[in-house]
């Protein structure tokens, strides 16, 4: 935009009256300092070099001001990273300690802990599927009982080290040698006094009313996607052994639907054994192991 002639006369007679330099003014802006070049007409720039230096002077200011926010942008982002670098190896010392823990117990418990065995002498039952299955229950029960305040001594009796189950249990589960469960190749009959064994079998006529430590109960290693009624109990009474059958019906009611099973998977009877043994209530173990899917619920819950 163009000069206008009246205030550029105004604005001499003002700045004439003024003796401005750069020496005795500290002036922070790109806006030239007044002056007069004959001494007597102090010279303005025209208003749009005024203008023109003024929006120099703002994107200057702005530049400035982002190369601050940035260099502080970055200044914080330093400090959170070093925030959660020192989380993190605080949560992996705390996860160390934990699985350190955890082991330890682990190991305490094949010393003085519940005795529960798996029985993996039933492979013949099983399709290779149904094998595979019982690799992972397995696998989940033990990370059941790693997590347990107070882990069980678990046993796999009967579990042959040239069998398929064992190979397959060496392959699937990482590390699985290492595992602290006791292996057996011998069957619990060889293993402990007969009257000390419970066997645990949904078609027991008997009910389990306790957990007893000086027992040790079994827990058949089967999947059996094509129910195989009785084998567990037949087993069982073929040696003389106690058997029993969770208290289900007693602590549960039926869900109004077609089908009801009372035959759990192995992890899910594990889990009911550990959490009956935490709290000697059995609606609150049945509670953790049965799933609603069975078309059984404890019974103050609305059974529609
Ligand atoms: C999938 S079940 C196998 C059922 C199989 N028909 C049998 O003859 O045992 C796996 C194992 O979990 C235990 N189990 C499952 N449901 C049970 C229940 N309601 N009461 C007691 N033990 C049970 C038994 O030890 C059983 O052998």
């Amino acid at each position: 935009m163009e000069d206008d002639g009246v205030s550029n006369v105004k604005d001499s007679v003002l700045m004439s009256e003024i003796t401005c330099s750069d020496e005795n003014i500290s002036n922070t802006s790109t806006e030239p300092v007044c002056t007069t070049i004959d001494g007597n007409k102090p010279k303005r720039p025209p208003r749009s070099e005024r203008k023109r230096q003024r929006h120099e002077e703002l994107l200057l200011r702005r530049k400035e001001e982002r190369k601050r926010k940035k260099i502080e942008r970055k200044q914080r982002m330093k400090e959170e990273d070093n925030d959660s670098n020192n989380e993190r190896s605080d949560d992996r010392r705390v996860t160390q300690q934990m699985k350190e823990a955890r082991r330890s117990r682990c190991k305490q418990a094949l010393i003085d802990g519940q005795k529960i065995c798996i029985d993996c002498s039933l492979e013949q039952y099983m399709s290779e599927k149904e094998r595979g299955k019982l690799i992972m229950q397995i696998n989940r029960l033990y990370g059941s009982n790693l997590r347990a305040d107070n882990p069980a001594h678990i046993y796999l009796t009967g579990l042959k080290k040239d069998s398929s189950l064992y190979e397959e249990c060496v392959k699937k589960m990482d590390g699985f040698e290492n595992y602290l469960i006791d292996s057996k190749e011998e069957h619990h009959t060889e293993l402990f006094p007969l009257d000390k064994i419970v066997c645990l079998s949904p078609d027991s006529p008997n009910l389990l009313t306790d957990i007893d430590s000086d027992k040790i109960y079994i827990i058949g290693g089967l999947v059996d996607e094509n129910i195989k009624q009785h084998v567990t109990q037949t087993r069982a009474t073929e040696h003389g052994l106690t058997t029993a059958r969770l208290p289900i019906e007693e602590n549960m009611i039926k869900l109004q639907q077609s089908s009801h099973s009372k035959i759990l998977a192995v992890n899910q009877v594990f889990d009911i054994l550990m959490k009956y043994k935490e709290t000697k209530d059995w609606k609150q173990a049945l509670s953790v192991g049965v799933p609603r899917r069975k078309g059984y619920v404890i019974e103050q819950e609305d059974p529609t």
